[in-house]
């Protein structure tokens, strides 16, 4: 009888705490923050979602207001966080490069079964644009929102006309915000991004995995090291 082939799952480190706290802490804030100020347009009156039972406080100002607070409070302590983090160990391996979308267009396209997925770094090129386009979104609500915050206080005024603009660039933040978080999980559909879902999670992932599709960072930080 033929023995049954024993399956490698070792694992390799990808991400340290800091990187899922930061993550984790940034998905919930940006859910929070995006249903609170859902509650603030006021969308779950005009749909009379507030009339269902025990949700009349979905469109009770004072309580999404709060929900808001509390969750900016979180957002901006993980991108300060973040920020200063990788700003010290220099690690800027998220950031976009020349030829990303080129090569992004490359990985799309391999994934339906057109051309060769190009080599890999920690990131694939789509990632680091994923990154890009988030963070923009997220600086543009966090400035806007600040702005909008101390507009609340009572000693100070701004112009209605320049209001009238941070409150526009805010809820165009929101519009980039969601289309950026759909297209983030979007990702997950395709079968070739599942083996990243733990890394998120537990820190580590699959080593055959990363040295397949994530060779670039695997022979510098897992091969030469050695
Ligand atoms: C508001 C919600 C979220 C935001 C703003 C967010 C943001 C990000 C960003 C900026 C990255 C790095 C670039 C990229 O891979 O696109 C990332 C990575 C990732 N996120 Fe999220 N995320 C959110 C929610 C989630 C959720 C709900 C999941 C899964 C259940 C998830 C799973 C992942 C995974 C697996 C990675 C890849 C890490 C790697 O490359 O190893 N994210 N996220
Ligand atoms: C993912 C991030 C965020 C999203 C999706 C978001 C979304 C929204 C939306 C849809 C509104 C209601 C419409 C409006 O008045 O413009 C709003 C209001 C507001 N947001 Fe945000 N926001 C975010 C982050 C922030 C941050 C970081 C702050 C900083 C403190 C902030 C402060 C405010 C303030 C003060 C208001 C107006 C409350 C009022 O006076 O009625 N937001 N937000």
């Amino acid at each position: 009888m033929t023995e049954k082939p024993v399956k490698n799952k070792k694992k390799i480190k990808r991400h340290g705490i800091s990187v899922l706290f930061v993550h984790w802490a940034a998905a919930i804030s940006t859910f929070a923050l995006i249903f609170s100020g859902l509650g603030q347009l006021p969308l779950y009156k005009r749909y009379m979602l507030d009339q269902l039972p025990g949700l009349s406080w979905l469109s009770d100002y004072s309580v999404t207001l709060s929900i808001h607070y509390w969750a900016a409070t979180v957002l901006i302590f993980a991108i300060a966080y973040h920020i200063v983090f990788h700003g010290i160990r220099r690690d800027f391996d998220m950031l976009p490069r020349r030829g990303d979308m080129k090569e992004s267009v490359q990985i799309i396209m391999a994934v339906f079964g057109f051309g060769k997925e190009p080599e890999n770094d920690k990131y694939l090129a789509e990632q680091r644009l994923a990154y890009a386009f988030i963070g923009v979104s997220l600086l543009i609500l966090l400035l806007t929102g600040i702005i909008k915050a101390l507009k609340n206080l009572p000693y100070i005024n701004f112009s209605e006309g320049f209001i009238f603009w941070i409150t526009q660039l805010h809820n165009a933040g929101t519009f980039l915000i969601i289309i950026g978080v759909v297209i983030h999980l979007g990702a997950f559909i395709f079968k070739e991004n599942w083996p990243m879902l733990p890394g998120i999670f537990t820190g580590k992932i699959d080593l055959e995995y990363a040295r397949r599709r994530h060779s670039i960072w695997y022979n510098r930080v897992f091969v030469k090291k050695r």
